[in-house]
């Protein structure tokens, strides 16, 4: 581990004299997109931030106070297995590439870019959070979530630097170029140019766009290109601090509106109705099933056979790594009807991933609703149906109400309101929404976390202000 290098890294940077000198021309670029796009008004404060140092199980999560723009960035892969094979598809059992195959380089670095893209635009979506923040204790962990999320961002530079020639480092140039929400400009995927300026958004965007996060990565630390999977898998030691934080972020707001629920209507008392809160998971989970690509995709199919995209834990849910006989059964829209489609399973594959994905968001419901029935609430919180507002796949362009059924346009317009947050929502949250920034106290809208960070108490001073 090169730790105290100009780029932090175990990639034993400084034997690749090229590759370090494009990088190190890449780092200012990088701070300054930080200074310009990271979080607001908070550059120059000490937080309580963990830093890798280490990619072992001790060594990665090093806690102490740091200035942002000082954080130590780098490039950590997790150590190489000897005898690496390629685990699924037509190469299944051949070495592992630890170059890119020459015929998908560049489907390879469309790959790399488009999960590239996401890490910095989420820093964009928000760098306005901290003014707002409910407690030190949140405001410290958004900024956890936006430093790692900026060395994401380093992981895939390294690999488009490392592996792609003059066009991956024109790739890394664009991806400070880009700006979440701007018109001429935007993020690649929709999710992610969406607005995340209130921490109702913050909490859902973290439980349900991270979480894709999650299951992408998880689908690529699969890899059979080497380099990839190896970014892939520390980049998730990572990733489960970001799903945590909106996962018990959602929590404590069931938990503190059930509790207001009890003393008499929820507006009047300054907290989030459920309602609302349901909307904004309907908005979320919606947005995050886009993420995994069409229903019917020859892209995933073409990955698989390749070896360079797997399912979700391919090595440890499959013993048939091929997936080349087996067909999958698909719900479509045919002549303004639902059908069911056979569709060979390699084809299927986004859609299987996407199956992973709901069955572990399911999980977060069940946790949310245990917080209700403890506070003695009987309403219910739930997932809507994956056919749900959705823009990518096979069921963009048509409409359906919570539970999946086709309905008319004219009535999911008439019923949007009902699902999905309106202005007046959206309002109404932000109008909640204002800073608390004394240690140990919290803001009347959500419940206290069960415990701080790292054995420090809810009231330790998480960011010195
Ligand atoms: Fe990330
Ligand atoms: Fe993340």
């Amino acid at each position: 581990m090169n730790l105290y290098d100009r780029i932090p890294n175990n990639v034993n940077l400084s034997e690749d004299k090229k590759l370090q000198r494009a990088l190190e021309k890449w780092l200012p670029n990088y701070l300054d997109w930080w200074c310009e796009m990271g979080p607001d008004g908070f550059q120059e404060k000490d937080v309580w931030l963990r830093t890798a140092i280490d990619v072992g199980s001790e060594g990665w999560a090093h806690f102490d106070y740091v200035k942002m723009p000082e954080y130590r960035w780098g490039i950590f892969l997790e150590p190489p297995q000897p005898d690496a094979r390629v685990g699924f598809g037509d190469n299944y059992g051949r070495p592992a590439y630890q170059e890119v195959p020459g015929e998908f380089r560049n489907a390879l670095r469309r790959i790399i870019v488009t999960q590239g893209d996401t890490e910095p635009a989420s820093v964009e979506q928000q760098r306005q959070l901290g003014k707002t923040c409910p407690s030190l204790y949140d405001l410290r962990n958004l900024f956890q979530v936006n430093v790692e999320e900026g060395r994401h961002l380093w992981a895939m530079v390294y690999l488009l630097h490392g592996y792609f020639g003059r066009d991956g480092r024109d790739e890394a140039d664009a991806l400070l170029e880009r700006r979440s929400g701007n018109p001429d400009k935007p993020r690649i995927l929709e999710a992610f140019n969406q607005p995340c300026d209130d921490w109702l958004n913050f909490f859902a965007f973290t439980m349900f766009t991270d979480r894709d996060g999650k299951y992408q990565l998880s689908a690529l630390a699969e890899s059979g290109f080497e380099p990839l999977a190896r970014t892939c898998k520390f980049m998730l030691t990572e990733e489960a601090h970001h799903m945590f934080v909106g996962d018990t972020g959602l929590g404590r707001v069931c938990r503190r509106t059930a509790q207001l629920m009890k003393e008499g209507d929820v507006r009047e008392l300054g907290g989030i109705p459920l309602e609302i809160i349901q909307k904004y998971i309907n908005f979320w989970f919606s947005y995050s099933l886009d993420l995994f690509g069409g229903e019917i995709s020859s892209n995933s199919a073409d990955f698989f056979a390749a070896g360079l995209k797997g399912r979700y834990k391919e090595q440890d849910q499959y013993s048939d790594h091929s997936a080349a006989s087996e067909n999958f059964t698909m719900t479509v829209v045919e002549d303004g009807e639902l059908k069911t489609r056979e569709v060979g399973l390699r084809n299927a594959l986004n859609e299987v991933l996407r199956g992973e994905y709901v069955k572990d968001c399911e999980k977060g419901l069940a946790r949310w609703n245990k917080v209700l029935a403890e506070e003695g609430a009987s309403e219910r919180l739930f997932l809507p149906h994956p056919r749900f507002h959705r823009h990518v796949g096979e069921y963009a362009g048509h409409t359906f109400d919570l539970q999946g059924n086709l309905i008319s346009r004219e009535e999911f317009e008439r019923r949007k309101s009902e699902w999905l947050p309106t202005m007046e929502d959206r309002e109404y949250v932000r109008s909640l929404m204002h800073p608390v920034y004394e240690a140990g106290k919290i803001a009347n809208w959500i419940a206290p976390p069960a415990a701080g960070i790292k054995g420090k108490p809810f009231e330790f001073e998480y960011v010195r202000l």
